[in-house]
């Protein structure tokens, strides 16, 4: 008998079929006569209800199938008189594959808060919730390759072991295979890095910018989509020690063209999640937060507002409002300011440009005015900045000084300007936050609900 996924059943099932389904119970309820079993496959947020006849099963035959049990039914599709589904099924036949013991079964009962839920992520897929984000999930990693090729991207891998320091932040992992309570040491008392698996001091990359650059330089047109890794000890609802980053990098892009795309690219990923996730969405909207989906349209409906740092800074002042971080040229902005302006100020999301060098990374444009770079921040609403990208400084001896100003390594990073002496071209490029696209979109308010397993400070556990 043919097995049917239900995602499928509940879109073409057609009733007087005879079919198989597997999945995992839900809830099972009734009374003597009757069983009903919701049933869930992963396939979609919908359950289907099958019906058993307790006249045909035995009480010890539907004891296992309690909630959390893995089982196969077969049976006829037969037309549904409840609301809200197209069809059920009439059991003729079970099998228990796994039974889940009601006294020990952890997602027994609904309604979990997300706090208990995070200890037990080996379980959480298996609730509505985390089922909606992980298909969310899916389809916007889905959308984002989709975006690219048809826009004549390549997709380019770039190394998730590194001796480089991409944004010249300083906290990156360490990897390392040297004994850590006896390491080797050199005549100076130092660790002897000489003597590791690479012969040289290696992290975890924090972004695969550089190198994507060195692609760009090449292809064109190109984009990492990996893991990337900062030891920052950030305890707050928007940082993960562990993420993915999307970074695409555009030769001959200036800062307008890399605006253009990261605002079409944003607009693309939620449109197609509007479009292939509906029923979750509403679904979240539904149980934790009733303007989600208008939110979501909201973004679509009018250009970004774009503008100067300068003038952020001069609205922020002239706000009347009290931050907890005071505002001054020359600041990074907190997340409360950049709310502030999306949010409140400008009613939709704003890409800001034109940031102070000092707060900004080696490798970004600089002005003429001599003290701001072509940086570009997107803030979004709940999320604050979502993207960060500049357009890069192509001229060699402008990049060379930036190096030197900063104390950077010109020695470890020769490979990088090496591209500033052989046909430099304008470039730009940008990264997204894949969890924050993701928590924007499934509008849950924590960043370690929407990864399957966070690695936050303290936090690696599984
Ligand atoms: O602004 P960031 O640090 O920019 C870069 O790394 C550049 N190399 C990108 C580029 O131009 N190719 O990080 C980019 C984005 C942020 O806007 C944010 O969305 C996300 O990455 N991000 C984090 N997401 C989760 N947890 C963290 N700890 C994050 N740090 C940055
Ligand atoms: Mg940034």
């Amino acid at each position: 008998m043919k097995r049917f996924r239900i995602s499928d059943l509940l879109l073409n099932g057609k009733p007087g079929e005879q079919i198989t389904v597997m999945g995992w119970v839900r809830t099972k309820r009734g009374n003597k006569n009757v069983a009903f079993v919701a049933l869930n496959d992963g396939s979609t947020i919908n359950n289907l209800q099958i019906v058993f006849d307790l006249s045909v099963f035995a009480e010890e035959a539907m004891r296992p199938v309690s909630t959390g049990a893995g089982i196969r039914v077969e049976g006829k599709l037969v037309e549904s008189m409840g609301k809200g589904q197209s069809v059920e099924l009439q059991a003729s036949l079970v099998e228990v594959f796994g039974a889940a013991d009601p006294d020990t079964y952890p997602l027994q009962k609904k309604g979990h808060s997300l706090e208990f839920l995070r200890s037990i992520a080996h379980l959480r897929p298996r609730t509505n919730t985390f089922g909606a984000v992980l298909r969310i999930r899916h389809h916007l990693a889905f959308a984002i390759h989709q975006y690219f090729h048809q826009n004549g991207f390549y997709y380019m891998h770039t190394p998730v072991i590194t001796a480089s320091d991409a944004e010249g932040a300083g906290q990156m992992f360490r990897v390392s295979v040297l004994d850590a309570a006896h390491p080797p040491m050199t005549p100076e008392g130092k660790v002897d890095f000489s003597q590791d698996f690479f012969g040289r001091e290696s992290r975890l990359t924090v972004s695969g910018q550089l190198e994507a650059e060195l692609g760009a330089l090449a292809l064109g047109l190109v984009y990492t989509f990996g893991p990337t890794f900062r030891a920052e000890n950030s305890n707050t609802p928007r940082h993960l020690a562990e993420f993915w980053m999307i970074e695409p990098e555009m030769a001959f892009f200036d800062i307008h063209d890399d605006m253009d795309l990261a605002e079409d690219f944003l607009k693309y990923l939620i449109t197609f999640a509007l479009d292939h996730c509906a029923d979750d969405l509403a679904f979240l909207n539904e149980m934790y937060d009733k303007e989600l989906i208008d939110r979501l349209k909201g973004v679509l409906a009018n250009p970004f507002m774009r503008l100067d740092y300068t003038e952020a800074i001069r609205i922020l002042q002239e706000s009347g409002k009290k931050f907890e971080f005071p505002v001054e040229w020359g600041c990074d902005l907190q997340s409360e300011h950049e709310r502030y302006l999306v949010e409140q100020h400008f009613g939709k999301p704003v890409i800001l440009t034109n940031y102070p060098k000092d707060i900004k990374a080696f490798y970004m444009k600089q002005n003429d005015d001599g003290r701001t770079v072509r940086a570009m921040d997107v803030l979004f609403p709940r999320i604050g900045e979502i993207i960060g990208g500049s357009q890069r400084e192509e001229n060699l001896e402008k990049l060379l000084n930036r190096v030197r100003e900063m104390g950077m390594s010109e020695e470890e990073m020769w490979w990088y300007i090496d591209t500033r002496k052989f046909g430099s071209v304008p470039h730009s490029g940008f990264g997204l936050g894949f969890e924050r696209l993701v928590l924007f979109v499934t509008g849950m308010a924590n960043i370690r609900d929407v990864i399957p397993f966070p690695r936050t400070p303290q936090n690696a556990d599984f």
